[in-house]
C-alpha cells in the first residue's frame, strides 16, 4: 500500500470477494474496518488479523451506516480507502419476481453504495485525497439471464463510479470499479442451489476463455490496484472474469 492508502473501510468484508479484499489490504498494512451485516464473520476475520475489526452495519440502512462509519473512522483516525463491496442476489426470471425483490436489491446493491459513498466523501476530502473503489459486476457492463434488477443495480453501479469519479477528482479522490465474472463465494453457493440458476452459471464457465470461477483473491488483487493507483487512474471500469468480458 502507499502512504495514502493506510486506513479502510471494506462493506460486506466478512466473506467471500470482501473477506479476501480485507486479507489483501491487511497484508500490505492497511488498518482495516470491517462493515458487514455478518457481526460474527467479521468478528472472526477480523481475530485473525494485526490490525482489523468489525462494526455491524446494513449499507443500506443510511442512519445505521452514519454511527458505524463514525465509530469505524474514530478508531482508524481518517479515512483513505472505501471499498463498496457489499452486495447481494437473489437469481429469478424478472417476470416472476416481486416488488419487494426489487426493493431488497436496490436497497443493498444501490443505495447502500450511495450511502457509504456519500459518508466518505467528506471524510476523505479532509484527508486531502483518497480511493473508492466500487465491486460491481460482470452483469452491469453486459446483462444476465435472471438477474435484470440486480444487473441494473449494478450498471448504477457503474455510471455512479464514473460520475463521483468526474465530481471528486480536484479533491485528489479517485474512484474506481472492479467487475468480477461468476466468482467462487458463498453468494454463489448460495445462488447455484437452484437448479435453473446452476445451469445458466455452468453455460457462463463454459463460455469463459479461462473455463473456470474467478477466486475471491483475484478480485482482490484487482481492488488492492486500484486502492493504491496513481490519481490520474479515475473513472475506470475493470472485469475480473477470465476473459468473459473484453472491453473495447
Ligand atoms: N460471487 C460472484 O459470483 C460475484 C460476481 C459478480 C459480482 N459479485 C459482487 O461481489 C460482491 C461480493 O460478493 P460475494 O460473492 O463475496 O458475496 P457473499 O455473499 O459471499 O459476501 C457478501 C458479504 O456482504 C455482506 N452483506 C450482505 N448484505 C449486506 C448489507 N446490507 N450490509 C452490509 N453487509 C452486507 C454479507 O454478510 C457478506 O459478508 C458483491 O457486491 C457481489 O454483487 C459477486
Amino acid at each position: 500500500m502507499t502512504d495514502n492508502s493506510r486506513t479502510a473501510i471494506v462493506t460486506g468484508g466478512a466473506k467471500g470477494i470482501g473477506a479476501a479484499i480485507v486479507r489483501r489490504l491487511s497484508r500490505y498494512g492497511a488498518a482495516v474496518a470491517i462493515v458487514d451485516l455478518d457481526e460474527t464473520a467479521a468478528g472472526e476475520l477480523a481475530a485473525e488479523l494485526p490490525d482489523a475489526f468489525a462494526v455491524a452495519a446494513d449499507v443500506g440502512d443510511h442512519a445505521g451506516l452514519t454511527q458505524a462509519f463514525s465509530q469505524a473512522c474514530d478508531r482508524l483516525g481518517g479515512l483513505d480507502v472505501l471499498v463498496n463491496n457489499a452486495g447481494w442476489d437473489h437469481v429469478q426470471p424478472f417476470a416472476d419476481t416481486s416488488p419487494d425483490l426489487w426493493d431488497k436489491l436496490l436497497h443493498i446493491n444501490l443505495k447502500g453504495v450511495f450511502n457509504a459513498t456519500h459518508l466518505a466523501i467528506p471524510r476523505l476530502v479532509a484527508r486531502g485525497g483518497g480511493r473508492i473503489v466500487n465491486v460491481a459486476s460482470d452483469a452491469g457492463r453486459v446483462g444476465s439471464s435472471g438477474e435484470a434488477v440486480y444487473a441494473a443495480c449494478k450498471g448504477g453501479t457503474i455510471a455512479f463510479t464514473k460520475s463521483i469519479a468526474r465530481e471528486t477528482a480536484r479533491h485528489g479522490i479517485t474512484v474506481n470499479c472492479v467487475c468480477p465474472g461468476p466468482t467462487d463465494t458463498p453468494l454463489l453457493e448460495e445462488i447455484k442451489r437452484d437448479e435453473r440458476a446452476r445451469a445458466t452459471m455452468d453455460a457462463i464457465v463454459r463460455a469463459t476463455p479461462n473455463r473456470r470461477l474467478a477466486q475471491p483473491e483475484e478480485v482482490a488483487e484487482a481492488v488492492a490496484f486500484f486502492a493504491a493507483a496513481p490519481a490520474h487512474v479515475t473513472g475506470q471500469v475493470l472485469s475480473v472474469s477470465g476473459g468473459l468480458t473484453m472491453a473495447g
